[in-house]
């Protein structure tokens, strides 16, 4: 094939992935779980080209040398895999705010390792295709399988995302802030890593975590799951915001976001509050109690326009003129 595209959405992670185990590989120091939203897109198309170098077009305009760097460093992992080495031309459009800690990088990626993967003819099914987006971006590896998802840790093999069984869950999305964050994911994990005195102690609290996850989303026990939502991700803010020099994501207006989901379980509606690496907030619930959350967001912490998520479909292959 000499052009593919394909769509992918991104996940939102209910136990976050902070901090690798294996840089160049890409491998999680901990495995985390997550759930693909059926909001927000990202089609990418890539055709294989015959200019000097690759180019890139994101969201109708050239990208800069450092976006294009990091496709280019890709897809050179696909070439090595495939024996080709021909450029590429990838034009990708991604609906979700960039940079605005709503997981861009995943869905972006998802949905370039899928259609990088068909056009220089690798025949990968979704672990292998996970195990490739990963290396583009961790969290990537989870928006391949649909659904909720668990990314394992563990060495190149053994590190790939699958489906797990769930129980219907829903997600609001609290845009606080749609700009770019001030410290990339990447950078904010190398610092935490180095500096943080709370980081010895969030790995074997993170693995814990993802094992009661994993039973609570098999016993299909969405309090639990949502308490464990919440927790981790205050664990993982805090681990970020112990390091040196301090990194600080979440702004006020995300805590009137965390003050108002808190306000909710007191009045009885069961809502969990999580964050990325970003300000912007997303709540878990249950699909029936999605529209009540998102009116309660509105009225009580001044969210304009909460989005409504369900579970979403993993990243597949659309014909171009679609
Ligand atoms: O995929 P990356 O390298 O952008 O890391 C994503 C990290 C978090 O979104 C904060 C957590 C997660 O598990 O998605």
């Amino acid at each position: 094939m000499t052009s593919a595209t394909a769509i992918a959405h991104p996940n939102i992670a209910l136990i976050k992935y902070w901090g690798k185990a294996d840089e160049t590989l890409s491998l999680p120091a901990t495995g985390s779980l997550s759930m693909t939203l059926d909001v927000f897109p990202t089609r990418t198309t890539v055709t294989v080209d015959d200019t000097a170098r690759d180019t890139l077009q994101l969201n109708g305009r050239a990208a800069t040398e450092g976006e294009l760097a990091r496709v280019t460093k890709f897809l050179d992992l696909v070439r090595e895999l495939a024996g080709d080495t021909r450029p590429a031309a990838v034009v990708s459009e991604n609906t979700v705010p960039t940079g605005a800690g709503l997981a861009s990088s995943a869905s972006g990626f998802a949905a370039l390792a899928t259609a990088a993967a068909a056009t220089y003819g690798l025949d990968l099914d979704t672990r292998d295709l996970s195990r490739l987006a990963r290396r583009g971006s961790g969290s990537a590896s989870r928006s391949i399988p649909g659904g909720v998802a668990i990314w394992h840790a563990g060495d190149d093999a053994a590190s790939f995302s699958e489906t797990v069984a769930a129980p219907p869950l829903a997600m609001v999305i609290a845009t606080v802030d749609a700009g770019e964050k001030p410290i990339s994911s990447r950078e904010a994990m190398r610092r935490t890593i180095a500096t943080s005195p709370f980081f010895p102690a969030w790995i074997p609290s993170t693995a814990a975590s993802l094992e009661l996850m994993v039973a609570a989303c098999a016993a299909g026990d969405v309090t639990r799951i949502g308490e464990l939502t919440e927790s981790n991700a205050l664990r993982m803010h805090a681990v970020i915001q112990g390091s040196e020099p301090p990194i600080r994501y979440l702004t006020a207006a995300s805590t009137r976001v965390f003050d108002a989901v808190a306000g909710m379980r007191a009045h009885g509606l069961e809502a969990y509050a999580t964050a990325d690496a970003g300000p912007n907030v997303v709540v878990l619930t249950r699909p029936e109690d999605a529209a009540a959350v998102a009116a309660t967001l509105t009225a009580e912490a001044g969210i304009a326009e909460p989005v409504i998520a369900l579970p979403g479909p993993g990243a597949y292959l659309v014909d171009g003129s679609e």
